[in-house]
């Protein structure tokens, strides 16, 4: 067995948490690994009726049968991270490799100020300055630290055993394609690459032991934070159209653009996609809301999922009509 990589296509957001979610309760992953920045990330997922936002525990915990585990690549907080164990009672299936970096009270001070907080806009978590002190090799690791030793363990080593018999291994990413420090709209980008190939090495996974990309990319794209973002609406538009977001840790506004053909072919083509997941089908026709097979769409909606595939030239899999989790037309068994 091999293993399935889902990331962000635009800036983060695009609802991952609840693409995975679904991927994990019907492909029954024995391992769900998490790769990206750090707590940073905010994955809302809804499960038996309640609403969960996590920073640094895959989102992929509602599957309860696969074990949790955080790549080296991955910064830690380590009270975000105990908390959150905690609340989710997920202590003895929850993993973080012992060479995670870990943020520290001066990394979010330093992250809530000046050019990072005024002219970035960043979430304020500590990442660039912990990932800053990484670079210059002096942040202290996981390891080091005593509260997380019950967690510590060689990520790497238990995915590739994993894979080596048979059992399938989910990866998830965080942020999106845009705000990778190499290819997205820098400097206006968080503190290190977010594709999918970068997401394998956050884990530990080499790339010819993946065998799917699936980049996840919203219908109506958004930002949170300062940048370019070539085809951002007015934000009375956004309340026209009722799509109005809220950040899951910041609670800053989301700015809401329309489709954005070009940037999603160039994220597909760098993160080398075989699938594409779209959500928020019922933010573009309020009739699809909640539906669950592709013949019961409007011919608005399935218009727009055939310009997605012409776009990204990747067939879409997996089509999100609401929220929770059982809002999901899923055709890879058609299309793939
Ligand atoms: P990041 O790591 O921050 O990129 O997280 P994420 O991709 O998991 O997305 P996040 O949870 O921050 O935001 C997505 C929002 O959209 C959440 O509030 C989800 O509940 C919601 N959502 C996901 N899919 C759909 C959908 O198909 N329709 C609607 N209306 N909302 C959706
Ligand atoms: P940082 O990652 O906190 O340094 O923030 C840098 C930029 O990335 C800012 O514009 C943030 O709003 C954005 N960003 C970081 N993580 C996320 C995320 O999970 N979702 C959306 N935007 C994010
Ligand atoms: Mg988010």
């Amino acid at each position: 067995m091999t293993a399935t990589i889902v990331v962000g296509g635009f800036w983060g957001d695009e609802g991952k948490g609840k693409i995975i979610a679904h991927i994990a309760h019907t492909d029954e992953p024995s391992i769900i690994a998490r790769g990206g920045v750090g707590p940073n990330a905010g994955h809302t997922v809804y499960f038996e009726g309640k609403k969960f936002g996590v920073r640094m525990i895959p989102s992929g915990f509602v599957y309860r049968d696969a074990k949790l585990m955080i790549g080296a690549g991955v910064l830690i907080n380590p009270e975000v991270f105990l908390k959150e164990v905690e609340l989710l009672k997920a202590h003895d299936r929850t993993f973080i490799d012992y060479r995670c970096a870990v943020i520290e009270q001066k990394h979010i001070e330093a992250d809530s100020k000046d050019y990072l907080k005024e002219k970035i806009g960043t979430t304020g978590s500590g990442c660039g300055p912990a990932n800053a002190d990484r670079v210059l090799r002096v942040a202290k690791l996981a390891k080091d630290v005593e509260t997380l030793q019950p967690f510590l363990e060689d990520v790497p080593i238990a995915i590739n055993e994993a894979m080596d018999k048979g059992e399938f291994v989910l990866v998830e990413g965080s942020q999106g394609f845009a705000l990778s420090l190499y290819y997205g709209t820098y400097p206006y980008v968080t503190s290190k690459d977010t594709t999918a190939s970068t997401m394998a090495a956050d884990v530990g996974i080499g790339p010819t032991r993946v065998e799917d990309v699936v980049v996840v990319f919203k219908s109506f794209p958004t930002r949170v934070g300062a940048g370019p973002f070539p085809t951002e609406m007015p934000e009375e538009e956004a309340e026209r159209l009722g799509i109005v977001e809220y950040g899951t840790v910041t609670g800053r506004r989301r700015r809401v653009g329309y489709w954005d053909g070009e940037l999603a072919r160039y994220s597909a083509m760098i993160n080398g996609a075989t699938q594409i997941a779209i959500t928020g089908i019922d933010k573009l026709d309020k009739e699809c809301f909640g539906v669950k097979e592709w013949g019961k769409l409007t011919s608005k909606a399935k218009s727009f999922i055939e310009k997605v595939e012409e776009d990204t030239r990747t067939p879409v899999t997996l089509i999100s009509t609401g929220p929770e989790m059982e809002h999901i037309i899923d055709l890879r068994d058609e299309k793939l």
